[in-house]
């Protein structure tokens, strides 16, 4: 399957992703955490969209359509990828228009993850990352277990979870990221998943999405 994860930030699309992915055996592209991957190791690319990053606004295009040509030629994607956080902005989705049509593929679905605003915030402000295996939790919603960390204090809020930023960031997400969902349900490639509720009845409904798309692609 060849899927698009939209959402606005802390939708949970980084969550279900890791289940996503054990249940389909597809792989997540995804651009966030390239990108601060490029700024752990401080690379030009990482330095450069850190300014962006830490301020809540979007990477440039360039930038951005550079490092996911990049990767795609690079992974093994024979079952399939989710692309989580690509794209992001119009120019950005016709570039993967151009990019599908050049390896002759096409998006089975794009899924769309609604989560009303005050829930975002909540998200975001309880998200902290495992420095040493890059797990992401909430400090209430979804706990780490014991088994799961090694130390507490390896824990980490990111920089952009910060209120303000997460202000800005969703101001970013409705003006720029939002209108893909039009470009896509007008290819009937758009699926509207609830993505409030807890993370089991969330997958659930992404399940019978995915399981539907596999049925319709089987039946053509
Ligand atoms: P990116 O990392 O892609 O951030 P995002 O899209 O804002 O998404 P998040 O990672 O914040 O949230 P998520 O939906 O994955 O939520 P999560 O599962 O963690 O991008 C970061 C930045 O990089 C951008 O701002 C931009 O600067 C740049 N960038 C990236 N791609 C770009 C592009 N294509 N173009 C330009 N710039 C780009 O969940 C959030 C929290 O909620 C967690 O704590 C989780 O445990 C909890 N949670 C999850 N599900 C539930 C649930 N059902 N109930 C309760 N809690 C839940």
């Amino acid at each position: 399957m060849k899927l698009v994860f939209l959402g606005p930030p802390g939708a949970g699309k980084g969550t279900q992703a890791q289940r996503i992915m054990r249940e389909y055996g597809v792989i997540q592209i995804s651009t966030g955490d390239l990108l601060r991957a490029n700024i752990r190791n401080n690379t030009v690319l990482g330095i450069e969209a850190a300014k962006f990053i830490n301020q809540g606004d979007l990477v440039s295009d360039d930038l951005i359509v550079n490092m996911i040509k990049n990767e795609l030629e690079y992974q093994d994607m024979d079952n399939g990828y989710l692309l989580d956080g690509f794209p992001r902005t119009l120019p950005q989705a016709k570039v993967l228009d151009k990019m599908l049509k050049d390896r002759d593929e096409d998006l089975n679905a794009v899924l769309v993850l609604n989560v009303p605003e005050e829930d975002l915030i909540k998200r975001l402000s309880g998200r902290r990352t495992c420095s040493r295996t890059g797990k992401t939790f909430h400090m209430v919603f979804n706990p780490p277990k014991p088994a799961d960390l090694i130390d507490i204090n390896d824990l980490y809020q990111r920089e952009d979870d910060k209120e303000e930023t997460v202000k800005r960031r969703l101001e970013i997400y409705r003006n720029q990221t939002q209108p893909l969902i039009e470009y896509y349900t007008k290819k009937g490639k758009a699926c509207e998943i609830d993505g409030t509720g807890n993370l089991t009845d969330v997958f659930g409904r992404i399940k019978s999405v995915l399981d539907k798309v596999i049925k319709d692609q089987i039946n053509n």
